[in-house]
């Protein structure tokens, strides 16, 4: 079997920055599976279709095509050819994703691409349900955690790099509500896996996360 990497938890927690230095680091393929829901959501947006309509979404899913290529930056995402890199991280998307990922349908569709590409390559996989649905047999499973004031924080800092603007509070309460649905839905709901590892980087750096993320994965392949 090839390598596999679960990473997963809640937002924020630095899951697909550690994922993709990780990935870089052992030469393994990374898949954003928060930008596959995130990418099926923009679709809906595009198609004008409501965000709770769940019979229209579900129709949409055979029109969507989603691909991955490396770049510089780790990587770009692309909606039918179309390069949707930035807008899918847009407000109105991070706002209602976690409405479109809760239809059983949607998460049943995502889950079958996801194992797919697993099957190609060793893998290195973040998003919310890796380690408990999509790949229960992954040789690693980390549960990448922080506190939600320093989540808040981190992505402050991140829109205000990117010119978006953002708001403490608002970041802090849009989080924390995210956290919540993606924790409470009846289908696979954020959860730390039984054989997963809790990571918690609340006050550390991105370099102490990799470090610490290193030695277990090096401990994991000397067995
Ligand atoms: O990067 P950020 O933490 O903001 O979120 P993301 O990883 O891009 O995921 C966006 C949303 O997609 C999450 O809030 C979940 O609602 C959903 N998601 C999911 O349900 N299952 C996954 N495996 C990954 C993401
Ligand atoms: O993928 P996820 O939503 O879990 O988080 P991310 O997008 O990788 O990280 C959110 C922000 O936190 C990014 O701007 C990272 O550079 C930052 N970060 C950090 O400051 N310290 C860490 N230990 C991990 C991430």
């Amino acid at each position: 079997m090839n390598w596999q990497i679960a990473i997963d938890g809640p937002a924020s927690a630095g899951k697909s920055t550690i994922a993709k230095i990780l990935a870089s680091n052992l030469g393994y393929i990374y898949v954003d599976t928060g930008a596959m829901y995130r990418t099926v959501t923009l679709a809906v947006k595009r198609a004008h279709i409501d965000y709770n309509d769940e019979s229209k979404v579900i129709e949409l899913l055979d029109k969507i095509n989603i691909d991955f290529e490396p770049d510089v930056s780790g990587q770009r995402v692309f909606l039918n050819h179309d390069d949707v890199t930035e807008e899918i991280r847009s407000n109105e998307i991070t706002n209602n994703v976690s409405q479109v990922a809760a239809y059983a349908d949607v998460r049943t569709d995502l889950v079958e691409r996801q194992r797919q590409l697993a099957q190609e390559a060793n893998i290195i996989m973040d998003g919310r349900d890796i380690g408990t649905t999509v790949l229960p047999l992954a040789q690693v499973k980390i549960f990448l955690v922080a506190s939600v004031d320093e989540r808040a924080q981190r992505r402050y800092k991140e829109n205000m790099a990117k010119g978006m603007t953002a708001n403490l509070e608002t970041l802090k309460a849009d989080i924390a509500l995210r956290d919540y649905k993606d924790s409470h839905r009846a289908i696979s709901p954020l959860i730390q896996a039984d054989d997963a590892i809790l990571v918690d980087t609340t006050g550390h750096s991105i370099e102490e996360v990799v470090t610490e993320i290193t030695a277990i994965i090096n401990d994991r392949q000397k067995k």
